[in-house]
């Protein structure tokens, strides 16, 4: 039985083993008390050893980090903190663990946890965090099964630049140094593996609109990989999108189901994550004890969730983005690192100022100028803007991007040649814009920066087991 099922028993002195992992242990004169945690929660079971029951010799090798078993019957417990506890007849000591072992009980910075990224998930937080993560993630998919979507598989390695920004890692199984060439000293990838250029996916989108073609409703819940250099708190070069696709959705279909889509896994985790989001909520206001007044959160984790649940979001166009930008005390004052005027891609700061400054709660913002999006999104009729979708969030930023797309072929041909696209690679694309085209829409969800958010965490290399940054890839 795991540790979370045992603490749920009333003790009546029955049998039980506990295994896993020794948090702490405490000596008395006569009496020893081990704290044991299997990860099944946040909750440490107590074992209690008294005078003899076990031999010195053993005792002397538990220390903190080793993993034992530990025999014994569940009786109430004596001390505060816990209703249960396991008074011990005989242990078996899996694997010791010496002083060496870096995660003693005291407090770790997150730098040097990130260091030791093979041992952090034995800390408390990093236990929390990645049980949300899972539970995140098993919401994902309960939503879209219970809403009539299809999971599909969309392949990890392509030929195609879905995004357009060229920001791919190449997939090839030449030795670097002798790559067959071309008489104009280019590499002759038509001898590569796949005969063809490949790299890593930076989505599933293109694949995607192809089942929903058929399927109607799909998503897709994978890893996607983008070689852009940015060594940011929001960006990683692996991380892993939520993909829906569906026919017949318009660009207003398409935020409602954005919308409804993550308060529903926010709400998920409220529900079920109680102890791991109220551990992280204490967490995050200790830290918050060492910071100014004015620099601390209004609300705590647990509210700011809450909020997002129980409020609309604010829906606008980037044209009133815009304007309310423009109108904004940090734009009259230049305040702002980049200039605000219609076309400008938003940076951080604009966004951040219109969430959490202006409308206080998450936005909605639409049709975006064309120039400054992909080829595929439906072109507006003032043909300056599209239908694209971006949500953003509070501390976050950008948490979702997405569009309704352009489904008639013309103006679809019309915008590849534009952005210099090569309509050969996309011949599989383009072929269901000519077969039965529909109207459809879709986005992505970054899954990382939705545990971001839920986690309270602020670096996103904190909320993924082991995070890939430029300069970094060693577990
Ligand atoms: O806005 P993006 O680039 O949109 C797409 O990839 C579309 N094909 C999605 C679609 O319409 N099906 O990325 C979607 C989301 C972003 O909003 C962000 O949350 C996340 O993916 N994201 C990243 N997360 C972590 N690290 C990065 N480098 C990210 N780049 C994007
Ligand atoms: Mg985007």
């Amino acid at each position: 039985m795991q540790i979370k099922d045992i603490l749920q028993l009333s003790p009546e002195s029955q049998s039980v083993v506990v295994k896993g992992w020794v948090r702490t242990k405490r000596g008395q004169a006569n009496i020893v008390f081990i704290n044991l945690n299997d990860g099944s929660t946040i909750k440490n079971i107590q074992a209690v050893v008294e005078d003899g029951k076990i031999e010195e010799e053993i005792l002397k090798k538990i220390s903190t980090g080793a993993c034992i078993a530990v025999s014994g019957t569940l009786v109430a417990s004596a001390g505060s903190g816990q209703a249960v506890e396991v008074l011990a007849q005989t242990i078996e000591i899996y694997g010791t663990a010496d002083e060496t072992f870096p995660m003693q009980p005291k407090k770790h910075s997150l730098e040097f946890l990130r260091e030791k990224a093979h041992l952090r998930f034995r800390t408390n937080t990093f236990g929390a965090i990645f049980r949300i993560r899972h539970a995140l993630a098993f919401a994902v998919h309960k939503f879209y099964n219970d809403n009539g979507f299809f999971y599909l598989h969309t392949p990890i390695i392509t030929a195609s630049d879905a995004e357009g920004a060229g920001e791919m890692f190449r997939v090839s199984s030449f030795e670097p140094n002798a790559a067959p060439k071309n008489e104009d000293g280019s590499v002759d990838f038509s001898q590569d593996f796949f005969g063809r250029e490949t790299s890593l996916t930076v989505s599933g989108q293109l694949e995607g609109e192809l089942g929903a073609m058929a399927l109607s409703k799909i998503y897709t819940f994978g890893p996607t990989f983008r070689a852009e250099n940015s060594n940011t708190t929001r960006h990683l070069a692996e991380f892993w999108m939520i993909e829906p696709e569906v026919a017949f959705y318009e660009l207003e279909d398409n935020m409602n189901l954005a919308e409804s889509f993550v308060k529903y896994v926010i709400q998920y985790a409220i529900d079920n994550c109680k102890d791991d989001l109220e551990f992280l909520q204490t967490r995050l206001l200790e830290e918050e004890k060492s910071k100014p007044q004015n620099e601390r959160s209004e609300q705590t984790l647990l509210e700011k969730l809450n909020f997002v649940v129980e409020n609309s979001f604010e829906r606008l166009t980037y044209t009133e983005a815009i304007d309310i930008l423009l109108k904004s005390k940090p734009a009259q004052k230049k305040q702002f690192q980049y200039e605000v005027g219609w076309g400008i891609d938003l940076q951080s700061e604009h966004e951040r100022y219109l969430v959490e400054k202006h409308f206080k709660k998450p936005v909605i913002l639409t049709n975006y100028p064309k120039d400054i999006k992909a080829f595929y999104m439906k072109q507006d009729a003032d043909g300056k803007t599209v239908r694209a979708m971006d949500v953003l969030f509070p501390g976050i930023g950008e948490i979702i991007g997405g569009s309704q797309r352009e489904d008639n072929y013309e103006k679809l041909m019309t915008r590849i040649n534009e952005v210099g696209i090569d309509p050969d690679n996309l011949w599989w694309y383009l072929d269901t814009r000519k077969f039965g085209s529909a109207p459809h829409s879709g986005f992505g969800l970054g899954f990382e920066r939705l545990v971001l958010f839920v986690t309270g965490m602020g670096n996103i290399r904190d909320v993924i087991p082991f995070p890939r940054t430029p300069k970094n890839a060693e577990f």
